[in-house]
């Protein structure tokens, strides 16, 4: 037998940028019984929360939901407009990035990949996991595409190993002034819900999401949010798919249906977290976030370490990367922050590896949840032997205190 209770005094701080802490409310809605998903009652759910998920999205057009983790919804995007072989240009702006590439070069895809340029003396090797996708690089790229044979540009909105969330509407301006027929394909998996993300008002072809970031559920949904331009495309691409094809969902949907079995209990957990989400408002969703990573920054300042993200407007509000001093673990650091006080961080990735930890600012949270797990990096940073130049738990208390906060979620459950 396992016992599945891991740490068994108080709550564990799951402080890694998803999957999120799960607010209790979204927990019990997940536990009623299991129902008949052709039954009644399972029409009236899949109507609610295909109507509430477009309210997420910020669009009037379908959204898909599969019974898959994001990368599914990665795959589902491509193979449902591209055609074997089609060129696509993907933005590396970190490992998520990359992984899609990779996945893309899998389903037989021409993947181009470009990144930012310019140096980075804090992290020479790795300049572009500390940028954004850079629309000017993009327009530049599509100018030259006169043929029209990119089918996509694909890029990261929240990049959850950097902690960099770039600028979508003005990836969508380049590709206009470009006038470039490319689809537009937005990774939202960890930005949905947290950071601000308007498909329609964005043009966006296919939003990609999942449930264990902003929506402060379990893993084990993902979406694609599709465009009127995304859904002509999907009814003559030809790359091989079945399960993951947008015409059956298209069909059967519009009832509160899905082709084949749906996960009914997380989709009760997506009802709960699409009513604490929307009757907060996501402006407030945004604020609330944006405010959470103001004040995990003011301590990562005041510790005088280099935050991951180098472009202070493109500061991600759903979590921050912190570097560490050439030489130091980070792994180390995390593990000694796991060990002695129970919280656990994100780990660096790819090529960061070692060298940074992300700390989570989303699902679940609240200042003081912030604070603890600000006071368990600052102990572990001490206790791992880095120099910190003040602290940061200091400053994040003076940062929260000095900004009322705009209605927290915990008042909602
Ligand atoms: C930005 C981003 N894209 C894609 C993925 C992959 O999603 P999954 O691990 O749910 O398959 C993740 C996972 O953390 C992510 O953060």
């Amino acid at each position: 037998m396992l016992n599945l209770d891991f740490h068994p005094t108080g709550r564990h701080f799951l402080q890694i940028p998803g999957p999120t802490p799960v607010p209790d409310r979204i927990l019990k809605a997940m536990s009623y019984p299991t129902i008949d998903h052709r039954g009644p009652e399972f029409g009236a759910l899949g109507k609610k929360v295909l109507a509430d998920i477009q309210k997420i999205f910020q669009t009037q057009h379908p959204v898909m939901i599969y019974p898959a983790s994001g990368s599914g919804a990665w795959e589902a995007a491509l193979c449902n407009v591209c055609n074997p072989g089609d060129h696509v240009l993907m933005v590396e702006t970190g490992h998520f990035a990359s992984l899609w590439q990779k996945l893309a070069a899998r389903l037989g895809l021409k993947t181009e990949v470009i990144q930012f340029e310019g140096a980075d003396s804090v992290l020479p090797n790795a300049p572009a996991w500390r940028q954004g996708a850079q629309p000017q690089q993009i327009e530049d790229r599509l100018l030259q595409d006169a043929q029209h044979a990119i089918r996509a540009v694909c890029v990261v909105h929240n990049e959850t190993s950097t902690g960099v969330t770039s600028d979508i509407a003005a990836v969508r301006r380049a590709i206009d002034k470009a006038k470039h027929p490319a689809l537009l394909m937005v990774d939202t998996i960890s930005g949905l819900a947290s950071a601000r993300y308007e498909h329609d008002a964005w043009g966006v072809d296919v939003g990609i999401s999942g449930s264990q970031k902003g929506l402060m559920l379990p893993p084990g949904i993902s979406f694609n949010a599709l465009s009127p331009r995304a859904i002509e495309a999907s009814k003559i691409a030809r790359l091989p798919k079945a399960y993951w094809g947008w015409d059956e969902m298209l069909e059967t949907n519009p009832a509160g249906y899905w082709p084949s079995t749906p996960n009914t209990n997380l989709l009760y957990g997506l009802s709960e977290a699409c009513d604490m989400l929307l009757g907060h408002g996501l402006e407030a969703v945004f604020a609330r976030h944006s405010r959470w990573g103001q004040g995990v920054r003011a301590a990562v300042n005041a510790w005088g370490l280099p935050i991951q993200c180098a472009d202070a407007a493109l500061y991600s509000p759903v979590l921050t990367g912190v570097l560490l001093p050439p030489g130091v673990d980070a792994d180390a650091v995390r593990k000694i922050i796991y060990e002695r006080f129970d919280c656990s961080l994100g780990t660096g990735l790819g090529k960061l590896k070692g060298r940074m930890f992300r700390i989570g600012h989303l699902g679940d949270c609240s200042d003081l949840t912030l604070m603890a797990a600000l006071s368990g990096c600052e102990m572990g940073l001490k206790l791992a032997g880095v120099k910190l130049a003040g602290s940061g738990v200091l400053a994040a208390m003076d940062h929260f205190a000095a900004h009322p906060v705009v209605l927290p979620m915990q008042k909602l459950a």
